[in-house]
């Protein structure tokens, strides 16, 4: 089976990126299950219950997130509603919402599992027990798992890969919005990508308009950042996975990028 990883949308730029090439990378590539990272789709802050209903729309299967999931007042109450919207896992208990979510698939049930690493980022649990509980919890007939590891630190990434090499199909990182280039199957079955990179307007830093961003680094002095449009781009991960056994047989980076990029 083929699942489809998308990182982090960004902004108008990336939804309009997420609809144009959602359908159309589905039906290429024959995916089954289709996973985007939407944390940043709300003029790269948060997501609204319409946004995530676009992305659904566009193809995607299950919406991950990360640290931007809170900025939205009314996506408290939308984590409540909508199991397919999910927020780190390893939150405190008493934040709204879940982490896992279990997604029927034309080769059985996939779990996909959002946690949220702590070398600089908010404080939260620890995402190597959480997933440890987590798969714990899952019915031994659910044996594709996706997990999306939102964290700065490639080291803690790397690490969770390790961790949980052989007990989940794929582990792919988020949060830095720039795709890394070391995706490999790890020897005992899972496929990793330290991160997937960022769906959204490509002549940006890291999402953000460009202008405003260099500015902030030159003077030091806080601005109100604002999501950067122009030319989009698509980043994520297409991994193959047997179902009967889970373990992942291949992993590809996508990189789209709309003309008149370099
Ligand atoms: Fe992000
Ligand atoms: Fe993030």
């Amino acid at each position: 089976m083929r699942i489809l990883f998308v990182g982090d949308v960004n902004g108008k730029t990336g939804r309009r990126m997420a609809a144009a090439r959602l359908p159309l990378l589905r039906r290429e590539r024959g995916v089954d299950l289709c996973v985007v990272n939407g944390e940043n789709a709300a003029g790269g802050f948060g997501i609204t219950g319409e946004m995530a209903d676009e992305l659904f729309r566009a193809g995607a299967d299950v919406i991950t997130s990360g640290n931007h999931i809170w900025n939205r007042k009314e996506t408290a109450d939308l984590l409540l509603h909508e199991p397919r919207l999910l927020r780190p896992s390893n939150y405190p208990p008493g934040a709204p919402g879940k982490g896992m979510f279990v997604a029927p698939t034309p080769h059985g049930p996939a779990a996909v599992i959002n946690l949220m690493g702590r070398v600089f980022m908010p404080p939260v649990e620890c995402p190597f027990r959480e997933a440890d509980r987590l798969l714990g919890e899952l019915p031994p007939e659910v044996r594709i798992v996706l997990v999306d590891i939102h964290a700065e630190a490639t080291s803690e990434k790397v690490a969770l890969g390790w961790h949980l090499d052989g007990r989940v199909s794929a582990v792919l990182g988020t949060h830095t919005h720039v795709q890394t280039a070391d995706e490999r199957v790890l020897p005992k079955g899972t496929a990793y990508l330290s991160d997937a990179g960022m769906t959204g307007p490509a002549d940006s830093v890291i999402g953000i308009k460009t202008s405003i961003a260099v500015r902030k680094f030159l003077t030091g002095v806080p601005v109100r950042l604002e999501a950067a449009d122009g030319p989009a781009q698509l980043n994520g991960a297409l991994i193959e996975v047997e179902p009967s056994s889970g373990r992942a047989t291949s992993i590809e980076r996508i990189i789209f990028r709309e003309a008149g990029q370099g």
